[in-house]
């Protein structure tokens, strides 16, 4: 039973309301008559709880390290994010944690961002997705979430003062996509807000964000927290939807607050909003007094493996290069598989409970060398000479390269994203001697790869968690198929990224001058060559597509289509299906990813997939009504296994949304008005006797100029005026 309304607010002090809107410390609320703390702490990829709860960067608890956000959103896989939600929560129930600081949903605008790793992807419905099934898995625990960064943080250098310069369209199209999914799908206990600004005000005391959007438009009902040291003006965020500052000030925290309620600037039922909203919090997930349950960090182990062999991304693998030959004599070569980068700096930081190196766990036919250094970026002569010589006498070479601690963290962004070139260089040497090169890559996000046409094989294992050396394995030896897609586009080189010539250049702006046309939908939209897209990722078995159909319903699109594993190996494939819009009179990408399904699949075997997508998948942004508009028309469905490995396609007339045409004015084109034409515009056309000048406009001789002329102007065509005002009401009395 919840003893928590707002009764209970009233009968606190006005001190001990201001207590509850600030952390006491670091990690915990406050303590007031009636209701104890409750503790909170990082993060997406296991727990950072502190030895010392009450300080602020204390060593933490052992805790397992599951991969980063970057290879989980690979797996494209709802059931094992919410799988790897239920073991956090496990895990952080039985450490008396209330709220789990995560998971980190913000859209990779650009590779250099420090903080990739620890986000899951540059399309928001795949980050929504895995976002929403991992809120579900931690909250069924009885734990809640905290869903960060809200929003706009899409790089770390001078995140704390730096405006996210953001057109609305773009705005909830892209970066609030996946937060509006979250919040309406998995109603997460918290929300995280970012330290930037957003078109200049600052996040925390934003309220067209926090307030507006969040509460009003997507009817919120939890709370929302700020990062830790993201609130300038306390009262001012209050006020604009901000409901706990964390951590606290200290008294400063409470006097402000005290103050500013005797003063009137901030009213008793504005405090007491907020004071409730972390008392409920405090209420349903803090349970000190309750028994830990007990959890076995083993089999969290053996998850943690499960789920990057999930993830994995096989990138490349030509003349079946991989699996490895058991038989073959083999060369593993790299610093980074005996000193794994397996999780990312900063808050996400974990204290591993048993990390596993690819070098403890290679095979018995294998011998192993060095061959760089990761603490520089020169080649070491006696290293790279022992990698050849090994090289050399083996059958197959696996090299792991990668991004070293140093290059990627939270808190800055990265300079550029080529490997040290002392990696770089030792991988062409190798393909010197050696035909047969798989490389490993660990990295937390996109990198450039010159050596990619000479290289057989290459794996992306981002960030692989406590279980790297067993789940790489895996994958090379072939006793895992691979099913990771990239969640990112990899570019050939940096500077093709559409954000290059504007990411981290301004200190006080960070201009989004590349709008909607972020990701693949750039990519796509210019016909650039890109190294791996969006979607890609191999399997050692093969898939096929067949006998797409679409059928319309008053409220969805139904798709269905089969799919075929037609090798001879069970494995699983990742189908996506993209939507592209033909019919809008705005700016489209050239399509958007609108759903997926990840199918296992016996050798041999066929399944049928059906699914629905609903009107939203059709809609775009418009900022000038503030509506989200589906036009009516022509689209097409495109059926893949990557963005650019599109396997079925076919048109469809969309006829459940809006007509695109939107409301008819002086302003409408005439070559618009008759494309859109149906069988009601022609009739009030021909009521009008107006049949004759529209058809001879819409000429082949006439219509390159004439459909370029708007309503208003037929008057040069001898169209009076009156005439010209009384069609376009009559149009727009039409239903
Ligand atoms: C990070 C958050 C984190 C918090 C607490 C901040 O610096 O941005 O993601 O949850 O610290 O560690």
């Amino acid at each position: 039973m919840t003893k928590v309304d707002l009764n209970f607010v009233e009968g606190l002090t006005l001190e001990e309301r201001a207590d509850l809107v600030s952390g006491t410390d670091f990690w915990f609320t406050a303590k007031v008559t009636g209701m104890d703390p409750m503790l909170m702490t990082d993060g997406p990829s296991g727990l950072r709880k502190q030895v010392n709860v009450h300080s602020a960067m204390d060593q933490s608890i052992e805790a397992v390290c599951f991969p980063c956000s970057a290879l989980t959103a690979s797996s494209f896989d709802d059931a094992m994010l919410e799988k790897l939600g239920k073991n956090l929560g496990t895990a952080a129930r039985a450490e008396k944690i209330g709220v789990l600081l995560g998971p980190g949903v913000n859209i990779k605008r650009s590779p250099l961002a420090g903080r990739n790793f620890e986000y899951f992807s540059e399309d928001p419905l795949l980050a929504g997705r895995m976002g929403t099934a991992y809120v579900k898995g931690v909250q069924s625990t009885g734990v809640g979430v905290s869903v960060k960064h809200f929003a706009t943080n899409n790089r770390e250098d001078q995140r704390f003062t730096n405006s996210s310069d953001v057109d609305e369209r773009t705005l909830r199209e892209i970066y609030l996509a996946q937060f509006e999914r979250i919040v309406k799908l998995a109603h997460p206990a918290t929300l995280m807000c970012s330290y930037n600004k957003l078109n200049g005000v600052q996040v925390s005391q934003n309220q067209h964000l926090l307030t507006h959007i969040l509460r009003d438009e997507w009817g919120y009902q939890g709370l929302v927290m700020s990062d830790w040291g993201a609130v300038v003006d306390h009262v001012a965020a209050i006020k604009a939807g901000l409901d706990l500052e964390m951590p606290g000030k200290g008294d400063a925290s409470k006097e402000e607050i005290v103050q500013a309620v005797k003063e009137g600037r901030l009213q008793e039922s504005t405090l007491n909003r907020s004071a409730l909203r972390v008392l409920k919090m405090a209420e349903r997930y803090g349970y000190p007094t309750v028994a830990a349950p007990e959890y076995d960090m083993e089999a969290q182990h053996e998850f943690a493996r499960q789920l990057a062999d999930d993830s994995i991304v096989l990138l490349k693998n030509e003349n079946k290069e991989l699996p490895l030959n058991k038989d073959a004599k083999l060369a593993v070569i790299g610093e980074l598989a005996e000193k794994p980068r397996f999780e990312g700096g900063g808050s996400s930081h974990v204290n591993a409970h048993r990390v596993v190196t690819p070098k403890e766990v290679m095979p018995q036919n294998a011998s192993y060398a060095q061959g760089y250094r990761l603490d520089s970026d020169q080649p070491d002569d006696q290293l790279t000479k022992e990698a050849l010589e090994l090289a050399k006498n083996s059958d197959q070479v696996v090299v792991f390269a990668g991004f070293p601690e140093a290059m990627e963290s939270e808190g800055f962004d990265k300079k550029s994203i080529s490997l040290p070139a002392n990696q770089n260089q030792l991988i062409d040497q190798l393909l010197a001697v050696n035909a047969h090169v798989t490389v490993v890559l660990q990295n937390g996000s996109a990198v450039e790869m010159p050596w990619e046409p000479k290289v057989p094989a290459i794996v992306e294992t981002y960030l692989a968690g406590e279980a790297v050396g067993e789940a790489t394995w895996d994958i090379l030896s072939g006793q895992v198929n691979p099913s990771g897609k990239l969640s990112e586009t990899f570019p050939v080189q940096l500077t093709d990224n559409p954000t290059y010539p504007t990411f981290g250049k301004d200190r006080r702006h960070e201009v989004y001058r590349e709008g909607i046309f972020m990701g693949y939908r750039y990519y796509d939209a210019k016909k650039l060559a890109v190294r791996f897209p969006f979607g890609h990722g191999l399997s050692y078995t093969n898939f096929e597509y067949r006998n797409l159909a679409i059928k319309e319903n008053s409220d969805d699109v139904e798709v269905s289509f089969d799919l075929a594993n037609t090798g001879k190996q069970a494995g699983k494939e990742v189908a996506q299906i993209y939507v592209a819009n033909h019919a809008s009179q705005t700016v489209m990408p050239v399509d958007e990813l609108r759903d997926f399904v990840k199918v296992e699949l016996n050798p041999g075997e066929t399944k049928h997939v059906a699914l629905k997508l609903l009107r939203r998948a059709f809609a775009w942004y418009n900022a000038e009504t503030a509506t989200w508009e589906a036009d009516n028309g022509k689209y097409e469905i495109l059926v893949g296994s990557s963005s650019r490995d599109i396997r079925l396609c076919q048109e469809f007339e969309l006829t459940i949304g809006t007509n695109p045409l939107g409301k008819i004015t002086g302003e409408t084109y005439v070559g618009e008005l008759m494309e859109n034409a149906d069988a009601q515009i022609k009739q009030v056309i021909a009521e009008f006797q107006l049949t004759d000048v529209f058809e001879k406009f819409m000429s082949p001789e006439l219509a390159p100029v004439f459909a370029n002329i708007p309503l208003r102007s037929l008057t040069m065509a001898d169209v009076d005026a009156k005439t010209v005002h009384e069609l376009i009401q009559k149009l727009n009395e039409l239903e």
